[in-house]
């Protein structure tokens, strides 16, 4: 293998998009990123301008490009991840979306999974789909999109309903990989991680499936083509005469936390890892076994690769961690994220204080739309520090709920968790983290496994990586973490579990 060319890599992620450029090694040669603008039109409602979206994707590939000295043809291949579930819907003829994009966050649709439960129909999504059903996944929002968007804003010269025009095939629904894949090849694909998030994919038969398409009233002429997550035929590939000038393989895609256990060299049933984004993602490797959850996680698609049988994955769905540093920030408690770990540090507790980030519901274990942010425990005497630290500890103990579901779900003992994402640079977090699981925390050199993970998918599909064992040696220790044998917070685990139930059950409608 030449040494001069390079595996690229779009992270659309929840609030920006990078382009990430790697060696055969997987270091990082070039990277540049730009955040999106975060749409709060009602409470509880978040969206996403799609072509902002494609705007910045285009950009920060030529800046990552230009910077590192790289030419386009250097690029053996492009692999695409994504935050996962934000729905899209846009004009199969004009490729202009109808809408925004409703985010993976925003809990506008909790009353339509209330009535779903309602109506007894919540068992047969679950063991379709792997999900417990929740405002999270695009099916309510695809359903959404086409039952309220205004037709004027269409702008076409068909002047038809919605509904109508997707079901004669006018329309696409994609979530980000499948936006991102259309605009940088013009074929409408999404990867089956991917599709495994949308509530309208059945995780056995590894296909749209019918009775939940109707249920969510979603025309199958919308759908994308399903293809491996490491694609040996390829998505498609670039224009030698579009905005990159060159033609490149788009061979790759996963959903963001599907591909970081694919970075992380996860290949193999037990082995595990947690990235610390906006949320918090556990998923564990188990192998060809779609393993049902008794303990409130999610059983999901791991990965294929072409011509391979499907990996499953347990997975932890944490909806608020990372966004929680951030809204530290928004507060002004600190000044920055980093600021974090030396304000933590400053008390040795967080004296009783409870903070449940649950700003957009709670997700695993315990899922509930209706959960809302709560402190407890508050006195005259409680500094912006103890809310820092509780911010902190609220992260590991989040962590631990899922964590001790997955062992319970699967049977394996976790000896290691392997950690990623941009919170893990906080090492007082990691020797938290590892001393309320009891678990060894394993922080690898690049950690940016998010974008790495799609890299070794598009990677391995065009021949740039033979095998995953180049991979396996390529991922390396940069620290880890052992329990403190003198930590015990047992009991603090204890109050958690009360604070999280007075933070339960809190919105009386969706936009509280
Ligand atoms: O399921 C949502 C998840 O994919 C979002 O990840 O890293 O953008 O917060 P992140």
């Amino acid at each position: 293998m030449a040494t001069d060319t390079y595996v690229g890599s779009v992270d659309q992620g929840t609030t920006g998009t990078r382009f990430m450029v790697f060696d055969h090694g997987g270091n990082v040669v070039s990277s540049a990123y730009e955040k999106h603008e975060q749409i709060y039109p009602e409470p509880g409602w978040v969206e996403h301008d799609p072509t902002e979206i494609w705007e910045n994707t285009k950009s920060v590939i030529n800046t990552a490009l230009d910077e590192g000295g790289i030419e386009p043809d250097q690029l053996e291949a492009i692999g695409v991840t994504n935050q996962r579930e934000t729905t899209l819907l846009w004009d199969a003829a004009s490729g202009d979306p109808i809408a925004n994009a409703i985010v993976w966050q925003d809990r506008r649709t909790t009353d339509r999974i209330e009535t779903l439960e309602d109506e007894g129909k919540a068992e047969m999504v679950q063991e379709k789909t792997g999900l417990e059903p929740d405002a999270y996944f695009s099916a309510t929002k695809a359903e959404w999109l086409l039952d309220n968007t205004d037709p004027i804003k269409l702008q076409r010269a068909r002047p038809q309903d919605v509904r109508e025009r997707a079901e004669e095939g006018d329309l696409m629904f994609g979530t980000m990989d499948t936006w991102v894949i259309y605009n940088l090849t013009g074929n409408h694909i999404t990867d089956v991680s991917n599709a495994s998030r949308t509530m309208l994919f059945d995780i056995h038969e590894m296909d749209w499936d019918d009775e939940l398409l109707e249920e969510f009233s979603v025309p199958a002429a919308t759908l994308p083509e399903v293809r491996p997550s490491s694609d040996d035929e390829t998505y498609g590939s670039t224009d030698a005469d579009g905005f990159l000038g060159a033609e490149v393989p788009v061979a790759g895609a996963l959903g963001d936390q599907q591909a970081a256990l694919f970075g992380q060299t996860c290949f193999d049933s037990g082995d595990a890892k947690n990235t610390y984004g906006t949320g918090s993602f556990m998923l564990m490797n188990t192998g060809n076994e779609a393993v049902a959850s008794d303990h409130g996680l999610l059983t999901t698609v791991g990965f294929q690769r072409s011509g391979e049988p499907v990996q499953y994955a347990l997975e932890g769905a944490i909806f608020i961690t990372g966004a929680a540093i951030e809204w530290l920030e928004d507060m002004t408690l600190i000044d920055d994220a980093m600021e974090s770990e030396a304000v933590a540090r400053s008390v040795d507790s967080t004296d009783g204080v409870y903070f449940v980030p649950a700003f957009t519901g709670l997700g695993a274990p315990h899922w509930d739309q209706r959960a809302r942010g709560t402190i407890v425990g508050m006195t005259r005497g409680t500094r912006p520090a103890h809310i820092v630290r509780a911010t902190l500890e609220a992260i590991a103990y989040q962590t631990k709920d899922v964590a001790e579901a997955m062992v319970e779900d699967s049977g394996i003992d976790l000896a290691d968790l392997r950690v990623d994402g941009g919170a893990v640079k906080n090492n007082f977090l990691c020797q938290l983290q590892a001393d309320i699981v009891n678990t060894n925390i394993v922080r690898p050199v690049v950690d940016e496994t998010t974008a790495l993970g799609s890299a070794y998918a598009a990677g391995l599909a065009v021949g740039y990586w033979d095998t995953v064992d180049e991979l396996r040696s390529n991922w390396q220790v940069d620290r880890e973490f052992e329990p403190d044998e003198d930590a015990d917070y047992s009991e603090e685990f204890d109050r958690w579990h009360d604070a999280v139930d007075r933070s339960m059950g809190w919105a009386q409608s969706t936009g509280d």
